[in-house]
């Protein structure tokens, strides 16, 4: 291994480490954002597992008919009762894998 090598491990090293911040990227094997997990942390509470809870007149999910970039506008800036996620979900990743779990969940 020359200088170089070993710097751009070292970054990679460093990179990953940062990324793995809130835990919930351990045990995967990817560098995406496991939506999953994000939704169940931050959506459950009103929408339920699969989407259908309907906890505090939240729409049901698997019936939704938005677009990728409606849900996404959706989470960055609620609406009604639904919280803003903006600060919460902060990465463009983050978000666009909960986009792509929460139309994962329609019938
Ligand atoms: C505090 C309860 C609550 C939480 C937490 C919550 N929502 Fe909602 N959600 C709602 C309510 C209430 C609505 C209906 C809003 C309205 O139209 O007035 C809604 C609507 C939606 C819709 C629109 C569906 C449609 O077809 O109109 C989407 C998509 C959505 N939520 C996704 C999410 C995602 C993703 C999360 C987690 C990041 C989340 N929600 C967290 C309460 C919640």
């Amino acid at each position: 291994m020359d200088v170089k090598t070993i710097f751009v491990v070292a970054l990679l090293g460093l990179f990953t480490a940062c990324s793995g911040d809130t835990g919930s990227s351990l045990g995967s094997s990817e560098d995406r954002p496991n939506g999953a997990k994000l939704y169940e942390a931050n959506c459950t509470a009103c929408h339920g597992p699969e989407g259908k809870a309907g906890v505090t007149g939240a729409k049901d999910l698997a019936n939704s008919e938005l677009d990728s970039a409606k849900v996404y506008k959706l989470i960055i800036e609620g609406q009604g009762v639904m919280p803003p996620f903006e600060y919460i979900i902060s990465s463009e990743q983050e978000r666009n894998a909960v986009v792509d779990h929460v139309i994962s969940l329609r019938d």
